[in-house]
């Protein structure tokens, strides 16, 4: 496996044995046991703490800075495997077989056309939308070009509860004569329902659909926000090859296919993050998945969050030069601002996805002036912060610091960072959309009210024009 870009392998198993050195690979024990609920758990603002469920799909270890999925720390992922490779693992819970693998790909290649979502998609104004608006608009159009409850196979199939849109759910009347979904009513039935849905894998059509169809989304979104039409997918390439292929038009180097795969792997999954709960908080109401992920692009279109990558790319140019860097960086400090990329909610360490990331960066920039000069204002900026911010406040750089560099070298235009990230995250976001559902519980959190009570009412034609106070 990637014998044509044993480069990129020794970089990662590089990067590998310095997180080895640097970290331990113990396992936090509060955070990795079964949950006996309810459970005790301290919760800090913006959920912070809170255990919302148990997983067998990913762990990241904060405090240590280690990733793992299905049990393969990323490193090794990365080094070996392939994206689709991953994909399959983070669904199934273990890795192909060549056959399983061979039929997954073509699976992905009959998935990715989305022909009619980009006509759809072309009357929209795409080049004045956010390409991450795009990106969600696009999948949840995609909800009309194929769900598993539109096809004929699975028509008399009731447990269609993932893509199951409103209309589609067997009703059933109450003594009250009004209509509510049957699964309101019958959870075991449902419940079993679901088992044998998942064991015929029927709901996972809708979620392959979506992998390779937010691929291809992404390839079309890029040329129709530069007025070109979008490009038919290379059948010489593979998923990685074809997502730059049909973004930038240019048939990417081995090293270029490799790198972009990397980084697929490198996104695919990362705990309960804001776009993957947002994800399930929409699957949680027996919505539809296309929704559910549309709900993960939204959320990961933020500057917080997913959208982080391409400010660092304006950042870095903003500060200009390496020269510039503490001056800038101490204004910023002065100004309490926060630095793009770097730290991060879970990682109080350096994040391993950064530990590749960043020599991929100075590996693709060697030979391209431009990004060369950004990539030495990054490195200069790292030591400032981390020197300034590491020991004191665990700031280190994340996922997003090294990113945009990587896609910049490549000819990618920073629109298309997020989107990118999206592409990758799907994997995650419908593995554990799946997973959640088998014993499904739709999340319902509470907010502790603080405001007034026993409010005397005021006709509107005696309320004066006072400023409201404590909104
Ligand atoms: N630059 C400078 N200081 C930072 C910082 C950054 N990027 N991120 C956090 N801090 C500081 C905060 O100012 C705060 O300091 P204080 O204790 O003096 O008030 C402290 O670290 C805790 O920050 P907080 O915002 O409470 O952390 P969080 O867990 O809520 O936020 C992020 C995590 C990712 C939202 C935050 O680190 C951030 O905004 N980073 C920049 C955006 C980014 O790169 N996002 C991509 C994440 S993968």
């Amino acid at each position: 496996m990637h014998e044509n870009t044993p480069e990129i392998t020794e970089i990662i198993l590089k990067a590998r044995d310095k997180a080895i050195k640097e970290t331990s690979r113990e396992a936090e024990p509060e955070m990795t046991r079964p949950i006996n609920w309810p459970v005790d758990c301290i919760v800090g603002p913006g959920l912070e703490g809170a255990i919302a469920c148990e997983t067998r799909i990913g762990y990241v270890n904060g405090s240590k800075g280690w990733l793992i999925y299905r049990g393969y720390n990323i490193f090794d992922l990365c080094a070996y495997a392939t994206f689709e490779e991953v994909s399959y693992l983070l669904m199934y819970g273990y890795l192909p077989s060549k056959t399983q693998l061979a039929a997954f790909k073509k699976k992905l290649i009959e998935y990715r056309t989305a022909h009619q979502t980009k006509r759809l998609l072309m009357g929209f104004p795409i080049e004045k939308m956010k390409s991450m608006a795009a990106l969600r608009l696009g999948t949840n159009l995609m909800r009309q070009e194929f769900t598993d409850v539109d096809s004929e196979k699975y028509l008399d199939n009731v447990a269609r509860i993932i893509a199951a849109d409103e209309d589609s759910i067997p009703m059933e009347t109450t003594p009250m004569g009004e209509e509510h979904a049957i699964y309101e009513f019958k959870r075991k039935q449902r419940e079993a329902m679901i088992k044998e849905d998942l064991k015929h894998a029927t709901g996972f059509e809708s979620c392959f659909h979506l992998l390779a169809g937010v691929a291809s989304l992404t390839g079309g979104i890029a040329c129709l926000r530069k007025g070109r039409m979008p490009i038919e997918h290379d059948p010489e390439l593979g998923f990685a090859g074809n997502l730059i292929y049909t973004m930038t038009g240019k048939k990417p180097t081995a090293i270029e296919e490799r790198i972009m795969d990397v980084c697929l792997i490198l996104h695919a999954d990362h705990g309960m993050n804001a776009s993957t709960f947002a994800a399930m908080v929409v699957a949680s109401t027996l919505s539809d998945v296309y929704l559910s992920v549309g709900s993960g692009i939204a959320a990961l279109q933020g500057s917080l969050h997913g959208g982080a990558n391409e400010r660092v790319i304006k950042m870095l140019k903003e500060i200009g030069s390496e020269e510039n860097v503490p001056a800038w960086f101490a204004k910023k400090r002065m100004k309490k601002e926060k630095i793009m990329g770097f730290g991060h909610r879970v990682y109080k360490s350096y994040d391993p996805r950064a530990r590749v990331l960043g020599p991929l960066a100075r590996y693709m920039t060697r030979e391209n002036k431009a990004s060369k000069h950004l990539y030495k204002i990054a490195r200069r900026l790292e030591k400032e912060v981390i020197n300034t911010l590491g020991a004191q406040k665990k700031i280190f750089p994340n996922v997003d610091f090294y990113s945009g560099i990587v896609y910049s070298s490549m000819g990618i235009p920073s629109d298309m960072f997020t989107p990118i990230f999206a592409v990758s995250r799907v994997a995650g976001w419908t593995s554990r959309v799946q997973e959640y559902l088998r014993n499904n519980r739709i999340f319902r959190p509470r907010a502790m009210y603080v405001g007034p009570f026993d409010k005397e009412f005021v006709p509107l034609e005696n309320r004066g024009n006072k400023k409201q106070s404590n909104i």
